[in-house]
């Protein structure tokens, strides 16, 4: 696929969310559908807008009593649409769309508005004949990657607008060739659009254009690895693994675009024991990890590695990990989430001071950890349902902060509009606080 006719088919999605979101809202109106779908995908198999049988969810409202009982009060919403567990979430760029993908045999595209609304509305994509176990959304919010479990590779799905005004989400025309052997950790797409990146736990991350030629092969040299992911900023690789340490590449491009080369950039060495995750802040100027040894650690990575900077740490601060824990960083990087098994645990990045316990989140090991492009909310999966938490602690330490700068203002015109911006983020916090949940 030409990158050129990627961006212009995608250029589409933006305009079709929105009039799908108004047709779905129309559609609700008449029927009381709590959820709406988009049906999918097959390229030679459009069907239209479909409105789910009113009986199907009678059934779903039933098995829905049986699910996982959670509640705590920084729940802002629980999305619940999947029948299969759901394995992937991720955030489009956009800050507008959540994609997950289940073992339904699905991916839903979710509105991040409506996160606060009583009711859900998702668009859906059905996989035909796989299943999805990994989403990650294109920069540009109007395509998403895949990967595949039963043919073990990338599938890209893109919006395709009809003649008649219905749309549909499309696959690609060929999947990318099958290159892992082994059980895959991760994909994504770099935020320049530049590359697609995937990676296996026998150490092998491979580069990939867009339309699915291996740029180049990457060995961690790390055993066997246990996570690797692309920077927000699109400029880097990283893996983490059996070894102590998180290893971060660079992915090189030429002045006209085109690929030149992958380079280590740097490394983060610090950890006693094997990395179980890690996780970028919005500017990829700070990373957490967490690790065997029980620790989580936050690094400055600010650094020009070029001119031989190298990241340093910031602060360790001891944690409960277990295999296949997840880390995520808030995109100020004031706060820190770190799940173990069902359970996760937010921290203040700065002062390492344990913010809030969330336990007993999902009746399985936690798939999803995620923060919102602007903070707001720190959304897992682990089974049926994606749970949203508001941030509470980002906009604690965001009023701290607030605070620290109006102890030090010096004149008056400064120190009132701090003192306005504490009492609207006070007023934020307490609002959503006060917000009846589900
Ligand atoms: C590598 O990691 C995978 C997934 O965590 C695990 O199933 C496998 O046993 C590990 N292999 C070795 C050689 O440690
Ligand atoms: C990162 O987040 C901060 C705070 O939320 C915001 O001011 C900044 O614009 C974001 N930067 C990027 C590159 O997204
Ligand atoms: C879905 O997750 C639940 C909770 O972890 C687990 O008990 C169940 O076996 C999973 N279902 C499938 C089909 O894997």
């Amino acid at each position: 696929m030409e990158l050129a006719a990627l961006v212009a088919l995608t250029l589409l999605l933006g305009a079709l969310i929105l009039l799908v979101a108004v047709a779905v809202r129309k559609q609700n109106v008449e029927t009381d559908e709590p959820e709406q779908t988009a049906e999918s995908v097959a390229q030679e198999n459009h069907k239209p807008l479909t409105t789910k049988k009113p009986k199907l969810d009678k059934q779903r409202t039933r098995k829905d009593k049986a699910q996982h009982s959670f509640s705590h009060p920084l729940v802002a919403s629980t999305l619940k649409s999947h029948s299969g567990n759901v394995t992937s979430i991720d955030f489009s760029s956009n800050g507008k769309y959540l994609a997950s993908c289940a073992e339904d045999r699905t991916v839903r595209i979710w509105s991040v508005k409506d996160f606060m609304d009583r009711e859900h509305k998702c668009l859906r994509a059905n996989v035909d004949l796989d299943t999805a176990t990994l989403v990650s959304f294109s920069p540009d919010s109007r395509a998403f990657i895949t990967w595949l479990s039963n043919a073990d590779t990338i599938r890209i799905f893109k919006m395709i607008k009809k003649e008649d005004g219905t749309f549909t989400f499309k696959a690609a025309p060929e999947d990318f060739p099958q290159k892992h052997k082994a059980s895959i950790l991760n994909i994504g797409i770099a935020e320049t659009g530049k590359f697609i990146m995937s990676a296996s736990s026998d150490t092998s991350i491979h580069i990939w254009d867009l339309k699915g030629e291996i740029l180049a092969s990457i060995s961690t040299n790390q055993i066997n690895n246990s996570y690797a992911a692309i920077s927000p900023c699109g400029r880097f690789v990283a893996s983490c693994g059996f070894t102590p340490d998180v290893k971060v590449w660079e992915v090189c491009f030429g002045k006209s675009g085109e690929f030149r080369e992958v380079t280590r950039a740097f490394d983060l060495k610090g950890h006693s024991a094997g990395v179980h995750c890690f996780a970028f802040n919005n500017d990829s100027t700070r990373m957490v990890s967490v690790s065997r040894d029980g620790t989580w650690k936050l690094w400055n990575t600010d650094v020009e590695y070029k001119k031989q900077q190298d990241p340093y740490l910031l602060r360790t601060v001891s944690c409960v990990s277990s295999e296949g824990s997840l880390a995520a960083l808030s995109p100020d990087g004031r706060v820190v989430a770190i799940s173990s098994g069902c359970d996760v645990t937010m921290f203040d990045a700065t002062s390492g001071q344990r913010e809030e316990e969330l336990r007993g989140v999902h009746s399985g090991g936690i798939t999803g950890l995620r923060f919102d492009i602007n903070g707001r909310f720190l959304v897992c999966s682990g089974d049926k349902a994606i749970r949203v938490f508001h941030n509470a602690p980002g906009y604690r330490a965001a009023i701290k902060d607030m605070q620290e700068m109006l102890r030090k203002a010096q004149n008056e015109a400064m120190k009132q509009r701090l003192q306005q911006q504490i009492k609207d983020a006070q007023s934020a916090l307490d609002t959503v606080l006060a917000t009846p949940t589900d």
